[in-house]
């Protein structure tokens, strides 16, 4: 919005400057150029969706997820519970308006079947430092097969926004050698 108001009634109608143009016919081209990359990558690149995905309810996801948090919890970190699932197994993660649930302890070389869903709004899964990133969503259970390679603590943030607490929805997950 500019401070004062344009000096011609019908600025709509004035012819518009070089370099306005410049800059449309820059993002018009871009925006091609990116909208073919979107086919592209569906092919070429090293992606990580999920290529497995399943319909679920936000009770139905939070009851297996309970589950798997009574068997398997190991310890307590600030109200959190530390889970640390059997290698191999399937593990659940839920995201919610603002955390993600519980902590999760995996076993450097073991491959898990990691389960994410959301319990309200959209939410990003997005794990640092190693920038993985996979959107969660209400409703739909996304399934990504995870072999950690190197010990360590992982960070999750969220990276949709999702409200007033987004910036404080971060979790973690171990990786034991
Ligand atoms: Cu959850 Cu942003």
């Amino acid at each position: 919005m500019a401070i004062t108001p344009p000096s011609e009634r019908l600025w709509w109608n004035e012819p518009a400057s070089k370099t306005e143009l410049i800059w449309i016919v820059i993002a018009f081209l871009w925006g091609l150029v990116m909208f073919f990359m979107m086919i592209y990558w569906h092919g070429a690149g090293k992606q990580n969706l999920s290529n497995e995905a399943y319909r679920t309810t936000p009770v139905r996801y939070a009851r297996k997820s309970q589950a798997m948090i009574d068997a398997y919890t190991v310890r307590q970190e600030n109200n959190y519970p530390v889970v640390h699932p059997p290698p191999g197994s399937d593990v659940y993660l839920t995201a919610r308006l603002w955390q993600w649930w519980p902590i999760l302890e995996f076993e450097k070389g073991q491959s898990y079947r990691l389960h994410l869903s959301s319990m309200d709004w959209q939410h990003g899964f997005s794990l640092q430092p190693v920038n993985i990133n996979i959107q969660v969503h209400p409703g739909y259970e996304m399934v990504v097969t995870m072999q950690p390679d190197q010990a360590g603590e992982y960070g999750i943030v969220c990276n949709e926004y999702c409200g007033i607490g987004h910036h404080t929805m971060v979790g973690r997950i171990y990786v034991v050698e």
